[in-house]
């Protein structure tokens, strides 16, 4: 039988409510052979995976770890942020502990095979592993804890995709200039080379950077991210372009020193609204559409997938918007060197982060003001009709990621893709019966559906955000993308199920058992 989507009421929640605990439910570890853990019903004829279709969730290690000080590991600019700049987190709060996964790895393990996952994605806190950044000290510690994941992963037939940098850079790197200074990218470069010698022996698929938009836009212009730097329109620009340095090095060493004998890929995860003109029938907005899509999406995929620069439309308009505002000294956005490893494909396959969508019209934003919103120009509107899920930019759009798909298939050359981060967010008090994160994972996974089957969109896997509750960022635990409860009031921090972690296993389970009938 053909299950009806659940319909969210098109209300816009509470951006900041206060984390509230409720449950204290623990997981049955039989869970997934239960008959209600399969509670999703879905018209079999209509949707197909491949059968090595990626079935995977996704974490951070700043986000779940805690261990912030132990066992030598050297502080991240997050530790930073929250404990001196913590006015600018929800209530002061930090990732000091969070779901202490640095200690409980072992509960999260069970969390995982009780979904059914074939993948994981988590990320390697470099300053656990290197505290001061750099290999000349290596921490035997982390060292034995990551290899301690990925055993254990492994030996629970689940592949590890693992993240070299989430958002954590280490202090002592900041220090330096952090990822403003030209020199972060040969660095960069020896500490992926450090990862890959270390677990590309069973890590098979690496992910660079994570969200470098992010990084650049929220860390270094509006400085509401770690390190809290806020130069509007200078710093943004330099910052993705030695992480896109960084990555074009990593890429280059991996494919040169260690693809032959460990046979993975490497990437970096790109994050990027869809965007559709505000009138569709209005060249204004077709034009400030463009832009927007050249600012997120482009910005980061161009230069790996096109062109080996950035968009055209992402370089003129900045050049037009600093000769406006009269600034003298050459272009904000950098040029690549040819002396440099070259951008052009080092991207082994692509990586979206697909959260929301945007309808989008030319920008209200201040013209006299230096920043990346006024150099686009557009300005993003949620439409009335799509609902708001917990935080207020996460507008609600499933068919959004099919059409970002067939526009990644139309604009990059049909790459492979992998959606390394998707999810729905819960404000205000706790509801471990969230049925509309059920309708909505049921949702999304139609669309990928769509796009494999009807668009030729060459997916090969979808990684739900998240494992866990976790510590979001500025917002602190006030918001929680979970599959899993985690109740951060308790100090064995317990993992008990959300109805939607359920319902994901039995989706997983339900397409894993169709195409082990089909093949
Ligand atoms: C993307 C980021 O990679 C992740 O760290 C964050 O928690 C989610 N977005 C949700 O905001």
């Amino acid at each position: 039988m053909y299950r009806t989507a659940v319909h969210f009421p098109n209300v816009v929640t509470m951006r900041r409510a206060p984390y509230s605990s409720e449950s204290t439910l623990m997981v049955d570890s039989n869970i997934t052979n239960s008959p209600e853990w399969n509670c999703i019903h879905t018209n079999d004829s209509e949707t197909m995976f491949p059968t090595n279709f990626a079935w995977g969730a996704a974490t951070s290690a700043y986000q779940i770890e805690g261990g912030w000080d132990v066992d030598d590991k050297g502080p991240s600019i997050w530790d930073t942020f929250c404990h001196e700049g913590g006015r600018l987190v929800f209530e002061g709060q930090s990732g000091d502990v969070t779901c202490n996964s640095y200690e409980l790895w072992e509960e999260d393990l069970r969390c995982i095979r009780q979904l059914g996952l074939t993948h994981y994605r988590l990320s390697l806190s470099w300053s656990r592993l290197l505290p001061e950044g750099i290999t000349r000290h290596v921490n035997q510690k982390g060292l034995r804890y990551y290899n301690k994941v990925i055993n254990d992963l492994l030996a629970s037939d689940v592949l590890p995709m693992v993240t070299l940098y989430h958002f954590d850079l280490p202090q002592a790197l900041q220090d330096q200039g952090g990822w403003k200074s030209p020199e972060i990218a040969a660095i960069f470069d020896s500490y992926a080379c450090f990862c890959f010698e270390s677990f590309g022996d069973r890590v098979k698929l690496w992910i660079t950077l994570n969200e470098p938009y992010v990084c650049a836009k929220l860390g270094h212009e509006d400085g509401i991210f770690a390190p809290g730097v806020k130069e509007p329109g200078m710093a943004a620009y330099l910052v993705g372009h030695n992480m896109l340095r960084g990555h074009a090095r990593a890429w280059h060493s991996y494919n040169v020193l260690y693809r032959a004998k460990q046979g993975g890929s490497v990437s970096l995860a790109i994050n990027s609204d869809w965007a559709e003109p505000l009138d569709p029938a209005s060249p204004d907005d077709t034009a400030a559409t463009e832009r927007y899509l050249a600012f997120t999406l482009g910005w980061f995929a161009w230069p790996l997938f096109v062109t080996g620069d950035y968009p055209e439309v992402m370089r003129s308009s900045i050049e037009v918007r600093s000769k406006e505002l009269g600034y003298q000294e050459g272009s904000r956005l950098p040029r690549f060197s040819k002396d440099e490893p070259s951008l052009l494909g080092t991207a082994d396959f692509f990586a979206l982060n697909y959260y929301t969508s945007r309808r989008v019209k030319p920008g209200e934003c201040c013209p006299g003001l230096l920043g990346l919103k006024s150099d686009r120009d557009a300005e993003g509107v949620v439409d009335p009709s799509w609902p708001v899920c917990g935080v207020s930019w996460l507008a609600v759009v499933p068919d959004g990621l099919r059409k970002l798909l067939k526009y990644i298939k139309d604009t990059f050359n049909n790459p492979a893709v992998y959606i390394t981060e998707n999810g729905f967010s819960q404000v205000g008090p706790v509801d471990m019966e969230d049925v509309q994160r059920c309708g909505f994972y049921h949702d999304i996974i139609q669309e990928v559906a769509r796009a494999l089957r009807e668009d030729g969109v060459d997916v090969r896997g979808y990684f739900a955000w998240s494992l866990l509750d976790n510590f979001e960022w500025a917002d602190g635990f006030s918001v929680r993308f979970g599959l899993f409860h985690v109740d951060f009031s308790r100090p064995k921090r317990p993992r008990t199920a959300y109805r939607s972690g359920r319902e994901y296993a039995g989706i997983i389970s339900k397409y894993r058992s169709q195409t082990m009938v089909n093949i």
